[in-house]
């Protein structure tokens, strides 16, 4: 069983773990071969910020809050293994910030310690009057898809730099299920009018006495406001949400917006020393594509399972994803008479 894995962004690499993990046991041999033209620390899940946090405006869909929920719990559970450090996850607290009374987000049951703020901690933030203070995660992509890649490589898994022009050649090349990470570039492989770019731009500062992360909300919409996260080595002060905005490149205007509107909320950013800026495209659609499709290529009949369109909450719901591509390839098997059913 040969399966090619498109894209080497968080959901590529962890979809393949995933699928190592629920399969190499059961199916001999499994080839798992991942195909890209970006590696870390390339691609768009290393340059996000890395807060574990779903839109605050989430509906609410059953299976994304699934989703949302494993990806937390999976993070919260490698916390207790010594390699955490290496993956680049840990806990850290901090403020949604809101100018008016808001509902409860979706995510206040799943993290830690989720209460309104007090009138004390608004004081705190001039021009908002109501927010929430929490526990969650944050996983590094700079750190994380470089662990992914060294524990798939440790486990037989082969990694190919190159642009695929469409799912055809792969199936050419020997592949009997192919699995679409492409996160922004599906487009590419196969049209999809549902799937937006939303540019989003970033400055990396030096700022060590920041120890809490801030999000702040308008009615304007989420990540337009500004953000502050703190990372490991440097904080991440955002943000912008340009929905149809194809520009890769950083822009001086959106620097200087974020800049300003971020040293407003926090004025002793004007000491940080700024390192870098970097732009980055949010795949966003109105649903994650998550799902199985039977292309014919030439003759010849290719599974396929989309895994893409997660938008500005990548980091916050790979793991259910990823879990739940594996679970497609499992009916997969299951069809092709690949595995004993006992396993499947
Ligand atoms: P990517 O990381 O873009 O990976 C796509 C992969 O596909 C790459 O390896 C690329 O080379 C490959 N590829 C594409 N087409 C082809 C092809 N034809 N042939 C070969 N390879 C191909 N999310 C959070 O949860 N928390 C945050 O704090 C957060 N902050 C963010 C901040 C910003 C400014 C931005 C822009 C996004 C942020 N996100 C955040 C969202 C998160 O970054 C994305 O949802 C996530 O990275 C998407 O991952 P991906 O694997 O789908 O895509
Ligand atoms: C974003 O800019 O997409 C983002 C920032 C913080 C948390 C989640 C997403």
């Amino acid at each position: 069983m040969r399966v090619a894995v498109i894209g080497a962004g968080v959901f590529g690499l962890s979809t393949a773990q995933s699928i190592y993990e629920q399969y190499h046991a059961i199916v001999t041999p499994l080839i798992i071969e991942v195909y890209a033209d970006c590696f870390t620390p390339l691609t768009t899940s290393d340059g996000a910020a890395g807060l574990w946090q779903p839109y605050i405006n989430d509906k609410g869909d059953v299976q994304e809050m699934k989703w949302y929920k494993q990806t937390f719990d999976y993070l919260l559970s490698c916390l207790r293994s010594p390699e955490c450090v290496k993956m680049g996850i840990f806990l850290q607290s901090g403020y949604n910030l809101c100018t008016e009374p808001t509902p409860d987000p979706t995510f206040k049951d799943t993290v830690l310690g989720f209460r309104c703020l007090t009138e004390r901690e608004l004081k705190m933030f001039p021009g908002y009057s109501y927010g929430w203070f929490n526990t969650a995660l944050i996983l590094e992509g700079k750190t994380y898809l470089p662990w992914l890649m060294n524990w798939l490589a440790k486990r037989g898994v082969k990694f190919y730099h190159r642009k695929i022009g469409s799912f055809t050649e792969l199936s050419r090349n020997g592949a009997d299920v192919i699995i679409n990470c492409t996160g922004m570039r599906s487009g590419d492989l196969q049209p999809d009018p549902e799937l937006k770019p939303a540019r989003g731009q970033i400055i990396k500062v030096e700022a060590p006495w920041l120890k809490h992360w801030v999000m702040t909300y308008t009615p304007k919409g989420v990540y337009n406001s500004p953000y502050i996260i703190p990372g490991s080595r440097l904080v991440s002060v955002g943000g912008v949400f340009q929905l149809g905005n194809w520009n890769e490149h950083n822009d001086s205007a959106d620097h200087k917006a974020i800049w300003e509107k971020a040293c407003q909320l926090e004025p002793s950013l004007r000491n940080a020393t700024i390192v870098d800026d970097w732009t980055g495209l949010r795949p966003a659609r109105s649903k994650i594509r998550l799902e199985r499709e039977t292309l014919l290529c030439g003759t010849t009949a290719v599974e396929v399972i989309h895994n893409y369109g997660h938008g500005g909450f990548g980091m916050t719901i790979y793991k259910g994803c990823a879990q739940e591509a594996a679970r497609l390839f499992g009916e997969i098997l299951k069809q092709k008479g690949k595995a004993p059913k006992a396993h499947l």
